[in-house]
């Protein structure tokens, strides 16, 4: 993906600076995440340990359950572990102060659900502009607003949306949801986007549709991308293949090798 002049001077990316260049794109180490549940308490990761190179796609299968979309939601700074670290581009991260953890979301780490989470009372247009109206505040945002005009026309048309820009939510189909979903996780230029069963509730076309977009993302922009999943078929689009089980993540190789594993 191109960096262009599209970000405001006070524009809070985190740049990498000296390890960091060598350090994966993202990392999570030695994390542990258990949820209070009556008198006990629900260890539903105990010490996962992660590696996403830059320009990598992962996918994370595992049981419901399992907890994927616990660890998903922790490299998003959705949450916070109970122990163990989350690191992007070398960077510790989830001791981050809320405001800037609030940040990093904002311009480094996108994300995309099972249910879209498009605001229903916006036009698609206005869903993916609302990152960058967060982002720059009323001041900045007359300055830069024709830039992210263009920048999200650019991201809907390119997802075959060019002729849905004004339509609401409701007058959308689910994979048209969904697309109008991953441009708004895009329009602010992540490093790394993290995708939780993002053909969940889709077709199968609309569903190989959204990955045939995640996949192009992949190989033609060089975004890092982690894909949850418990559908072998869709872990298979993927470059990698890890599996949560027990709370722990078992590295499970290419997708070739998981279809013998499977077997
Ligand atoms: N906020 C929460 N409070 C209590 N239990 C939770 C919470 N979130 C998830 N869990 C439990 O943790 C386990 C893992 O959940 P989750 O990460 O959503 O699994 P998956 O995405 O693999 O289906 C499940 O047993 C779930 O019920
Ligand atoms: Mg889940």
């Amino acid at each position: 993906m191109t960096n262009s002049s599209f970000h405001a001077s006070g524009d809070s990316r985190m740049h990498v600076a000296g390890t960091g260049i060598d350090a994966p794109m993202m990392s999570v180490h030695g994390v542990r995440k258990s949820y209070r549940s009556g008198a006990g308490s629900l260890d539903v990761l105990c010490g996962v340990d992660l590696r996403l190179e830059r320009g990598e796609f992962i996918a994370i299968k595992g049981q419901s359950g399992s907890g994927k979309s616990t660890l998903l939601h922790l490299m998003g700074l959705l949450d916070a572990p109970d122990s163990g670290e989350v690191r992007l581009a070398g960077e510790r991260i989830d001791t981050l102060s809320s405001s800037r953890r609030d940040r990093l979301r904002n311009t480094s780490i996108g994300m995309v659900f099972q249910s879209y989470h498009l605001l229903p009372e916006l036009s698609a247009m206005e869903n993916v502009l609302a990152p960058l109206l967060v982002r720059y505040g009323v001041l900045d945002w007359i300055r830069f607003r024709s830039q992210a005009r263009s920048r999200a026309c650019e991201l809907l048309e390119r997802f075959g949306l060019g002729a849905r820009m004004h339509h609401t939510p409701r007058q959308l189909s689910g994979g048209e949801m969904q697309r109008v979903a991953i441009a708004r996780a895009l329009v602010g230029r992540p490093q790394v986007l993290l995708a939780d069963e993002p053909t969940g509730n889709l077709d199968s076309v609309s569903g190989a549709g959204i990955l045939d977009t995640l996949g192009r993302l992949n190989r033609e922009d060089g975004l890092s991308i982690v894909m949850v999943t418990h559908d072998d078929a869709i872990a298979a689009r993927s470059d990698r293949i890890v599996r949560l089980v027990s709370g722990l993540v078992e590295d499970i190789g290419e997708p070739n090798d998981a279809v013998i594993v499977a077997a």
